[in-house]
C-alpha cells in the first residue's frame, strides 16, 4: 500500500519539465530534419566533388571547374560550366544515403546562376534505384551577369528511399552555378525549403517543455575554428559557411567522411522550430574551450570578450527591438516578434578549473547586462554518476541557476538511482538531467533502444518527477539516429529517408512530458519511507488544470504487483480514470522501420471510487493513471 498525500504538495513541477536535446549527430540536421535533398549542394564540402559524379561521355577537360572566389561571403566555390559545343553532359547527386521521394508530392529544385553566355538548359529529373524518372523538368539559365536564384517543381509519381538527382546540361554556353538544391514541398509547416516534416511532428507529439540546441560536442568543435558559431548560421542562407562536423569520420570510427554542417538549419530555425511546438528554445553556446575529447584547445581568458560578445548579441537576437542590429536581423528574417529567450548554456561537457575561469567571466557579463536569463552550466559526472567535487563546489561558489548533469549508463545504474535526488540541497543550483540514456551495452556495438532500457529509464524518472522541485528540466540524448548513417546508439528516435518511429525510450518519455502536471504529490510506501529503490517505483503529480491525480508505476518484476494507493486528502475520486501501459515480457524488444510499434502505449477505462487505487501492474511494466478528483 501507498499513501498518496494529495492534499500537501511538495512543490511545483516546472512547465519546461520534459524537453528535447538537439544535436547534429547520426544526420541529424543535415540528412535528416533538414529537408534539403542534395549533398554538398554549394560544392564547399571538403572535396568539392564529394556527393556528386559527372555524367555523359567523352566530356572535354576544362568543361567543369570548380571556382574558388574569396569575396562571395560563407560560399567561396562555385561551378563554371564550360560548354561551347554540344555533347552529353550531366551532373547526378547521389544524396544523404540516397534520396528520399514520396509519391505524389511536389519537388523544388532551385540554384544559384549567372551567364556569361546563355543558352544552357537544365533537364532535371529525380530517379529512384532502379533509374526509372520519379518526375522532371527544365529550367533555361538566361542571362544575367549577376547571381539570381533560378527555380522549377514538378511532381513525383513514384516512391524510393533512395532515390538520386541527375541534372542533365543541355545546349551550349557559359555558366556559373551554385547552391544546387532539392527540396519537396510538404516541410514542416509548409515552410519553402525547410524542415522534414514527419521528423518535426513526432516531436510536437512530445509537447516539449524545451528544445536544447545545437548539442552536445559539436558546440564545442573538434577544435575552436570548427566550433558552432550562431552568427554563421543566420541571414540569406547562400551566405551560411559550412563546417566539418565533430561527428565526421575525421574525428569519430564511424563511416561518415561526408559529414559536413550546411547551417539551412541555424539558429533562426532552431528558435522558430521551439516556438512551433510550444517549447522553450536552450541555445548552448561554446565557452572558449573545445572539445576535451579531441583538441581540447582553450581560447587565453584575454581572448574570451569574442565568445561573451556571441551571447550578448545572442540575446539581442531572441529578445532585441527590431532597430537593433541583431533584433533588425531576426525581422528581416521573417519574424519582427521577440524569441522570448528565457535561458542559456554556457558550455558542453567542459570542466575543471579552465572551465570555472571562464564561466565565471560569462556569468559576469550576463549577470549583470541580463539578470532575466537563467545560466545553465555543464557538469560531467564520473564514471558511476558521481559528481565530481571540485566541479560541483565551483559552480556552487559561482550561485550558477542551473547544473547540467549528463547520464549515459547502463540500466542497473539507472535502476539504482532513482533517489539520486531525493536528498539534493535544496537551496543552490537547480539540476537539468540535459543528456540521459540506458546504455544496455558499450560501447558502440548493435546498441538497441530494447525494453529493458526504457523500462529502467522510467524508474530513473520516477525520482525525477518526485524531486520536480529542484530538477527543473530533463532530455534523454541524443535524439535522432539514421538507420543507415549513424554514429552513436542508442537514440530516441530513428528515421530512414522516409519514414521515422518512437523508440520505447520515446513512448516513455513522451508519456511523463504529456502527463507532466503541476503539482509534485508525495507517495510513499506504509511500510518504509521511500519510494524508488527496489523493484517498485512510482511519482505522482497533480494536474491544476484537469483536477487530475497523475501516477505513475513501474513494475520492474517478472510478476504482477498488486498495489493500493490511499489517497490521504479531503478529495475523492471522481469519475472514470485512463489508465496507460507499455510492458513486454522480452527486454531485448525495440522497435524498427518494419516494426515500429512493437512496444507502444495502450490504453484503458478503468473505474475506482472513494479514495482508493486498487490496481494490478504487469509484469515489468511502466503504467500511467489519470484520476480525475474532487
Ligand atoms: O549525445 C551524444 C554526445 O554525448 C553529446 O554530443 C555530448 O554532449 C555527450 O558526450
Amino acid at each position: 500500500t501507498f499513501k498518496v498525500g494529495l492534499d500537501n504538495p511538495s512543490g511545483k513541477i516546472s512547465s519546461s519539465m520534459w524537453g528535447i536535446f538537439f544535436e547534429d549527430i547520426n544526420l541529424g540536421a543535415d540528412g535528416g530534419v533538414y529537408a534539403e535533398l542534395v549533398k554538398n549542394r554549394s560544392f564547399e564540402f571538403s572535396t568539392p566533388f564529394m556527393g556528386w559524379k559527372t555524367l555523359g561521355k567523352n566530356v572535354p577537360e576544362g568543361t567543369l571547374i570548380i571556382q574558388n572566389d574569396s569575396k562571395r561571403k560563407g560560399n567561396a566555390r562555385s561551378l563554371l560550366i564550360n560548354k561551347l559545343t554540344d555533347f552529353s553532359l550531366g551532373l547526378q547527386n547521389e544524396g544523404f544515403r540516397g534520396m528520399g521521394i514520396k509519391n505524389g508530392i511536389a519537388y523544388e529544385f532551385s540554384l544559384l546562376f549567372r551567364t556569361t553566355k546563355p543558352g544552357l538548359t537544365l533537364h532535371v529529373e529525380l530517379l529512384d534505384e532502379t533509374d526509372k524518372v520519379l518526375g522532371s523538368s527544365n529550367l533555361s539559365l538566361t542571362q544575367t551577369a549577376t547571381w539570381k536564384y533560378g527555380t522549377v517543381k514538378f511532381e513525383s509519381v513514384g516512391e524510393t528511399k533512395n532515390g538520386k538527382l541527375n541534372i542533365w546540361i543541355q545546349g551550349t554556353g557559359h555558366a556559373e552555378v551554385d547552391m544546387l538544391s532539392l527540396f519537396p514541398e510538404d516541410t514542416w509547416m509548409g515552410r519553402p525549403k525547410g524542415l522534414r516534416k514527419d521528423m518535426v511532428q513526432i516531436l510536437a507529439d512530445m509537447k516539449p517543455g524545451f528544445i536544447r540546441f545545437p548539442g552536445g560536442c559539436i558546440v564545442e568543435g573538434r577544435d575552436l575554428a570548427n566550433r558552432f558559431q550562431w552568427k554563421k548560421t543566420v541571414g540569406p542562407i547562400e551566405e551560411r559557411e559550412l563546417i566539418i562536423n565533430r561527428w565526421n569520420t575525421e574525428f569519430n570510427h564511424r563511416l561518415t567522411p561526408d559529414y559536413f554542417q550546411t547551417f539551412g538549419l541555424g539558429f533562426y530555425e532552431y528558435f522558430l522550430m521551439s516556438e512551433d511546438i510550444g517549447a522553450e528554445p536552450l541555445p548552448i553556446l561554446n565557452c572558449g574551450m573545445a572539445c576535451q575529447f579531441n583538441t581540447g584547445e582553450v581560447v587565453p581568458l584575454d581572448q574570451l570578450d569574442t565568445y561573451i560578445q556571441d551571447a550578448l548579441d545572442l540575446i539581442e537576437f531572441a529578445n532585441g527591438e527590431v532597430h537593433t542590429r541583431w533584433g533588425k536581423l531576426r525581422a528581416d528574417m521573417g519574424h519582427p516578434a521577440k524569441f522570448n529567450l528565457k535561458m542559456l548554456g554556457v558550455g558542453n561537457e567542459n570542466w575543471g578549473p579552465q572551465y570555472i575561469e571562464r564561466l565565471a567571466a560569462f556569468k559576469d557579463v550576463l549577470k549583470s547586462k541580463h539578470p532575466e536569463i537563467a545560466i545553465i552550466a555543464s557538469s560531467g559526472t564520473g564514471p558511476d554518476g558521481e559528481r565530481f567535487d571540485y566541479l560541483d563546489e565551483k559552480l556552487r561558489e559561482l550561485k550558477i541557476d542551473v547544473i547540467d548533469e549528463h547520464y549515459y549508463r547502463p540500466p542497473s545504474w539507472f535502476l539504482s538511482s532513482a533517489a539520486r535526488y531525493d536528498d539534493y540541497d535544496r537551496n543552490g543550483p537547480k539540476i537539468f538531467a540535459g543528456e540521459y540514456a540506458s546504455h544496455t551495452t558499450r560501447p558502440n556495438g548493435p546498441n538497441k533502444n530494447s525494453w529493458d532500457a526504457a523500462l529502467s529509464e522510467a524508474a530513473f524518472l520516477t525520482g525525477l518527477e518526485r524531486n520536480g522541485d529542484v530538477v527543473t528540466m530533463a532530455s534523454y540524448a541524443p535524439l535522432f539516429g539514421h538507420v543507415d548513417g549513424w554514429q552513436w546508439t542508442p537514440d530516441l528516435i530513428w528515421v530512414d529517408n522516409l519514414n521515422v518511429y518512437g523508440t520505447p525510450s520515446y513512448h516513455v518519455q513522451k508519456l511523463y512530458s504529456t502527463n507532466k502536471g503541476t503539482d509534485i504529490i508525495p507517495v510513499k510506501r506504509n511500510d518504509s519511507n521511500v519510494v524508488g529503490q527496489d523493484s517498485l517505483y512510482a511519482s505522482t503529480v497533480y494536474d491544476e488544470a484537469s483536477n487530475e491525480l497523475i501516477l505513475k508505476f513501474v513494475n520492474h518484476n517478472s510478476t504482477v504487483v498488486n498495489a493500493a494507493f490511499q489517497l490521504d486528502s479531503k478529495k475523492k475520486i471522481n469519475g472514470k480514470a485512463v489508465k496507460i501501459t507499455i510492458n513486454s515480457n522480452d527486454m531485448t524488444a525495440y522497435n524498427s522501420i518494419a516494426d515500429p510499434l512493437k512496444i507502444k502505449p495502450q490504453e484503458s477505462a478503468v473505474n475506482y471510487s472513494g479514495k482508493v487505487i486498487k490496481e494490478s501492474f504487469l509484469p515489468y511494466s511502466f503504467t500511467v493513471i489519470k484520476i480525475p478528483v474532487k
